[in-house]
């Protein structure tokens, strides 16, 4: 295509301005540029911006009169479930594991502007004595989970993992795994896909420009998930594999129970096609959204789109009436995620975040603003509930589930101190719970011994355990 024929068909867009420094630059900047905009889907790029600016619109306005929060049916906690309930719900999972019928997938497109570090945030060192990172300790939970359904039924099924990545993250994460031997698991069974982009706008439409020849993108939110699924053959290749299960989950989380055997087995039992798993929220103010349902439809309400006044709300047992915290845990069928690909995926949700775009001024100098000056257009993952035939959500422990890796230590909360600490109190409590006499220091307990607290009474039965340490076989 000429660029005069792009021009025009820019302008059909009201678009142009993406040529206006077409006469400064160099051939090659020229063809870079020229690849950038033809790839863009100007009718679809565009007709996202409409659609997000009347989502934010409709959305601020009326929301909080619409909220109800998730009805008991669908509902069950860890803390109100029998111990005989919870070991069937186990055994259910571990048997899905054992039938090769489960895979991950981790969502790791974020670009972790506020851990403000400039590479995948899998790959932080939280400072545990054994140095491990966020995808190592991931890595390694599903290599005992294998055994441990191995134990259970006999039959060894492997954990497909799938690690969603984006443009700014994939080659690093891809590297970093090879580098690493996969961390024990096979390689076969591990497979990185990126996430689509999508162009910075400015408040009134305009695609904003990076550099001269460059468009300005973004990871399209982790909601990207459901295309990126169908449009690079996951889907298909979860197919070929026979997988039934998918656990979905957010990287920053360092207590995450992969392919989590229990909500596995709720789920199942449940015959649910997707479902969330939350923990009460620590306060009316924490950043995380709450599962609650609007107009009879399940959803999440996001921290920045609930009002105070209602999240302050509480029942007349004191406990907060949107109390339903997302931790981004979730499980989906492969039927479900078919639907959403075939089906429903254009009629997700568009959210706007308001963000410092830098970008490129009419006298062609780069600006990096210093208040927010465009929005990056997202889908959200859980916006896909509403399409659920049978939704449910699971409840559980805080303390044994969730400590997310968010902020530098600055922040003094879900940063890199703060998670190291949660991690190891809860494994504290563990080698109490089997026995030991005391704990000091930072004992650490390799997930290949022990996933969930369990195969620990050897190691710590009566012994008065000193850190830094890691604790990761029989001696
Ligand atoms: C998310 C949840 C929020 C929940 C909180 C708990 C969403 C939209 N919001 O918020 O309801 O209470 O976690 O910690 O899920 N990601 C991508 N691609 C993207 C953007 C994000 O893969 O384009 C991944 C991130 O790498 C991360 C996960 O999605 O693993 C969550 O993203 P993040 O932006 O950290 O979400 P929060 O705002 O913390």
């Amino acid at each position: 295509m000429e660029v005069n024929c792009l021009k025009e068909k820019l302008q059909k867009f009201n678009q142009d301005h993406l040529l206006q420094f077409w006469d400064e630059i160099s051939d090659q900047e020229k063809s870079a540029l020229f690849k950038d905009i033809l790839e863009l889907d100007l009718p679809e790029v565009t007709s996202y911006f409409s659609k997000a600016m009347n989502f934010l619109n409709a959305n601020t306005e009326i929301l909080d009169s619409k909220i109800q929060p998730i009805p008991g049916d669908v509902f069950e906690s860890l803390c109100t479930s029998t111990p005989a309930k919870l070991d069937q719900y186990e055994l259910r999972g571990l048997k899905e594991i054992s039938e090769g019928r489960v895979a991950v997938l981790l969502m790791a497109g974020g670009q972790g502007t506020r851990l403000g570090v400039n590479y995948p945030k899998g790959m932080y060192d939280v400072g545990l004595p054994s140095h491990s990172t966020l995808f190592h300790l991931q890595a390694l939970r599903i290599r005992r989970l294998q055994e441990l359904a191995e134990e259970k039924f006999k039959k060894w099924g492997q954990i497909a993992w799938y690690i969603m990545t984006s443009e700014a993250t994939h080659d690093t994460t891809l590297t970093y795994f090879e580098k690493n031997d996969y961390f024990g698991l096979k390689k076969e069974n591990l497979k990185a896909f990126k996430q689509e982009m999508l162009p910075c706008f400015t408040f009134d439409g305009k695609i904003i420009l990076d550099e001269k020849n460059r468009i300005s993108k973004a990871p399209d939110g982790n909601g990207g998930l459901y295309r990126a699924l169908k449009s690079r053959g996951i889907l298909e290749d979860m197919l070929t594999r026979g997988i039934n299960s998918v656990h979905v989950f957010s990287v920053d989380n360092i207590l995450v129970k992969v392919a989590d055997p229990v909500f596995i087995g709720f789920c199942l039992s449940r015959s649910a096609d997707c479902a969330v798993k939350v923990v009460p929220k620590r306060s009316p103010t924490e950043a995380v959204g709450v599962v609650c349902q609007v107009e009879g439809k399940y959803r999440v309400v996001e921290y920045s789109e609930i009002t105070l006044k209602t999240a302050e709300l509480r029942n007349k047992d004191g406990e907060l009436t949107f109390n339903a915290g997302n931790i981004c845990n979730h499980y989906f069928t492969l039927d479900f995620l078919f639907s959403i690909g075939n089906a429903h995926e254009s009629d997700l949700d568009l959210h706007v975040a308001k963000k410092k775009v830098p970008y490129i001024n009419e006298y062609g100098k780069k600006i990096i603003p210093t208040s927010p000056n465009g929005i990056k257009v997202e889908k959200f993952v859980f916006d896909v509930f509403k399409f659920a035939k049978n939704f449910a959500a699971w409840e559980t422990i805080r303390e044994c589930e969730f400590s997310a890796l968010k902020n530098s230590d600055i922040a003094g909360f879900d940063c890199p101190s703060t998670v190291r600490k949660d991690l190891l109190s809860l494994q504290k409590k563990w080698l109490l719970d089997a026995g030991a006499l005391s704990v000091n220091g930072d004992v650490e307990i390799s997930p290949l011994l022990s996933y969930a607290g369990e195969n620990l009474k050897e190691m710590a039965n009566g012994k008065n355990l000193q850190g830094p340490v890691v604790l990761a076989s029989h001696l």
